[in-house]
């Protein structure tokens, strides 16, 4: 079997141009979603994902403001400019980029943030309430794994759904979301013994370990959906997933590649979110 190759690049476009309709509609009301990202330090890859969101937002006609901080800033410092961030009434959505420093206290860090504002869905708080089935902010990239799944026409409902990867930001509530969904989920790890044995099980396999080729084709079903979360360097110095592509998806059903996979998802979410949280402000 040879997969159907699930063009995430293109969903995103098809969303966006949703989203973009929706701040139309606010901008008419008088709200122009409004969008902080605070950068701390100097990290390459950091800078360049905060420069394509806030890219993402002018294209989309938001407001958005890059607020950069050295590498050395305390943890004082940060905290107060997210105080102040939060009581702003022309942002909807507040986003630390991480990593930050380890002498900043992460946790603290994402606990400052207003629930109301907080659209990376990281605060315990938006957790809770996405385990709970309440209106939460959503995490972007399990959020966008979603909407590709919904937008190919895959339910999970009855599927079993194996998560490799048990990450805050991806692998923990990527399984939730699927559960929420009526999956049946599994959680594998760096810790899991044989993890074949659970993969080969599944009817869809999520990867988020960060290693290149990890995932190969004895790993999966036959007719599979392969949901690849990586973003890793091969030897050539080329970008690449966590799925050894050209193995699996002679035996996949469904898979997403690297780039324009999952990728391009995340900051369509990140949208999705602060216009959402424009939208709830005006009822605030
Ligand atoms: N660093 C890597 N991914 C993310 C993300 O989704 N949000 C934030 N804030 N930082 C990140």
């Amino acid at each position: 079997m040879t997969a159907e190759i699930i063009n995430g690049k293109e969903i995103a476009a098809k969303k966006r141009q949703e989203i973009g309709k929706e701040v139309e509609k606010l901008k008419e009301k008088g709200v122009v979603p409004g969008l902080a990202v605070i950068l701390v330090g100097n990290n390459d890859a950091s800078r360049t994902y905060v420069r394509n969101k806030q890219k993402a937002c002018q294209e989309l006609g938001m407001h958005s403001v890059l607020i950069e901080m050295p590498e050395e800033v305390s943890e004082e410092e940060l905290l107060a400019k997210i105080d102040e961030l939060n009581h702003a009434s022309e942002i909807h959505g507040i986003l630390v980029q991480l990593p930050i420093p380890k002498h900043i206290d992460e946790k603290k860090v994402i606990e400052s943030i207003s629930p109301s504002k907080d659209v990376d869905g990281f605060h315990p708080v938006n957790i809770g309430r996405m385990m709970t089935g309440q209106n939460a902010f959503l995490p972007c990239t399990p959020y966008g794994i979603m909407v590709l799944l919904e937008e190919t026409g895959i339910s999970p409902a009855g599927k079993h759904v194996v998560v490799v990867g048990r990450s805050n930001i991806v692998g923990k509530p990527v399984g939730q979301l699927m559960l929420n969904h009526n999956a049946t989920v599994t959680y594998c790890h760096s810790k899991t013994k044989d993890l074949k044995q659970y993969t080969k099980q599944a009817d869809i396999v999520v990867s988020a370990v960060g290693i290149a080729n990890f995932i190969k084709a004895d790993h999966i079903k036959e007719g599979a959906v392969v949901i690849d979360v990586g973003m890793n360097r091969n030897e050539a110095g080329k970008l690449c997933g966590d799925v050894d592509f050209e193995e699996v998806k002679e035996k996949a059903g469904y898979i997403t590649p690297v780039p324009k996979g999952v990728g391009p998802m995340t900051i369509t979410m990140l949208m999705y979110n602060t216009v959402k949280s424009a939208a709830e402000s005006i009822n605030r």
